[in-house]
């Protein structure tokens, strides 16, 4: 087998180097545990970024993507393929809408939710053609296409990108009277926004703002598009960051804290990391505009990827994972909050269920972090930061307590030998 030095190299000397990976190289991985090439096992706290919910290699999922690659795994949607239908009734079903429309990636989904929402606003709500604009939140991360680093205020993903795509109005995260503000401007078809935003260092909007937002858009006619490709399928401990205090594995909206999006966008967990696969849900009167040849993808709908999002699906229900990321997350928090309240190192704990970040105690342009997550690794651990000095904790939701306990002494020991 490849060394670590030998993998590197090669991806070194081959790669675009448009990542800068922390030096470990993953051979191998099963439920929280992944293995470097020389067999040393560390938990994983990363999860592929939230993509791996269900943890590594889960052998249902895994049993789902042999079966069906064995069988039937692209035919486009040229031809109506047998498992696309029994697919989307089951996952419209699993979230209560009326209609999905498959995609692969997240910045897919992404997409596709910009054009549906535009279109929807130049056929249903009578803007202009060319007119409409998208209300997009400051420090948000949607994905990597052209159109998405438009409207990112990250100058590493825009610069010399553009020109950028107009028609997006940014305001301050979780600030309702900025909302109310940018709604007043003309021609406003939705409001794309993340209920915690993931990758600005796991920041956690007031307990209102979501379902403030969402009736402010009601009352305006606009469209309230929820990005959950990271906080979504359980992560953040409900199904949904927007399903609020509800704890229940499956869709309901009996709890008054749920917010329905108009547009609901999942990627990453919805395959479990076995397949890129990405979706938006809506209900009819906003899918409905979205006629044949105006939207799609070759791989989207495709048997392989819908047979493994069932399972993946299935999975997160029979596991009770909503549960666990609560249990486990509330215990979490708890247990940095006492590592904040006796170190120099860490300033903050927060977050929701199992998407969590400890703030460093040193600038955003520090080496800090990245050396505290190189000490990690290097004693059975892999996390990353994210913004410099935020380290974003997000294990597989399969994980079990006496697991998360053993993680949280690996995190203490680090910081007790750590020199900063
Ligand atoms: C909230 C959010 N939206 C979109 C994306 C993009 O997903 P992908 O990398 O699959 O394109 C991400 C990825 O981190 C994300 O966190």
């Amino acid at each position: 087998m490849i060394t670590t030095n030998k993998a590197i190299e090669l991806e070194d000397k081959y790669g675009a180097h448009n990542y800068h990976p922390l030096p470990v190289v993953l051979a191998k991985g099963d439920g929280v545990y992944v293995w470097d090439p020389e067999g040393n096992q560390y938990f994983d706290f990363l999860s592929a970024y939230s993509a791996v919910n269900q943890g590594h290699c889960h052998p249902k999922i895994t049993q789902a993507l042999v079966d069906q690659a064995q069988t039937l795994t692209l035919t486009s949607r040229a031809f109506y393929n047998n498992v696309l239908g029994e697919y989307e009734q089951y996952i419209t079903e699993y979230f209560g809408f009326d209609k999905i429309l498959p995609m692969n990636t997240g910045a897919e989904g992404v997409e596709t939710a910009i054009k549906v929402c535009r279109k929807w606003a130049y056929e249903k709500k009578g803007i202009a053609e060319n007119d409409a604009q998208i209300i997009v939140c400051e420090n948000n991360f949607h994905g990597r296409t052209t159109t998405v680093i438009s409207f990112s205020n990250d100058e590493e993903a825009r610069k010399n990108f553009g020109p950028y795509t107009p028609g997006f109005i940014k305001i301050p995260y979780n600030d309702t009277e900025a909302l109310k503000e940018a709604l007043k401007q003309p021609n406003v078809a939705g409001f794309l926004v993340e209920p915690i935003q993931g990758e600005a260092g796991v920041v956690v909007p007031d307990e209102n703002f979501l379902a403030e937002s969402a009736q402010l858009c009601k009352e305006a006619d606009v469209l309230f598009i929820a990005d959950e490709i990271q906080t979504g399928i359980a992560r953040t401990g409900g199904l949904l960051a927007v399903c609020g205090n509800c704890t229940c594995s499956g869709h309901c909206e009996k709890q008054s804290t749920y917010v329905k999006p108009d547009i609901l966008i999942l990627g990453k967990a919805l395959s479990g990391g076995a397949y890129p696969v990405s979706a938006i849900l809506a209900d009819d009167e906003v899918m409905d505009v979205i006629k044949p040849g105006q939207h799609g993808s070759t791989y989207g709908g495709n048997p392989l990827g819908c047979k493994v999002a069932m399972a993946a699906l299935e999975v997160v229900k029979e596991e009770n994972l909503s549960q666990n990321a609560r249990k486990l997350g509330d215990l979490f928090r708890a247990e940095m909050q006492k590592l904040v309240d006796s170190n120099e190192l860490f300033t903050k704990v927060r977050g929701r269920g199992l998407l969590n970040a400890v703030i460093i105690n040193d600038t955003p342009e520090s080496d800090t972090a990245w050396r505290f997550c190189v000490a990690l690794k290097n004693n059975g651990l892999l996390a990353k930061p994210t913004h410099g000095n935020i380290i974003r904790f997000a294990p597989p939701l399969v994980m079990t307590e006496e697991q998360l306990l053993e993680c949280v002494s690996i995190i203490t020991k680090t910081l007790s030998e750590f020199k900063q």
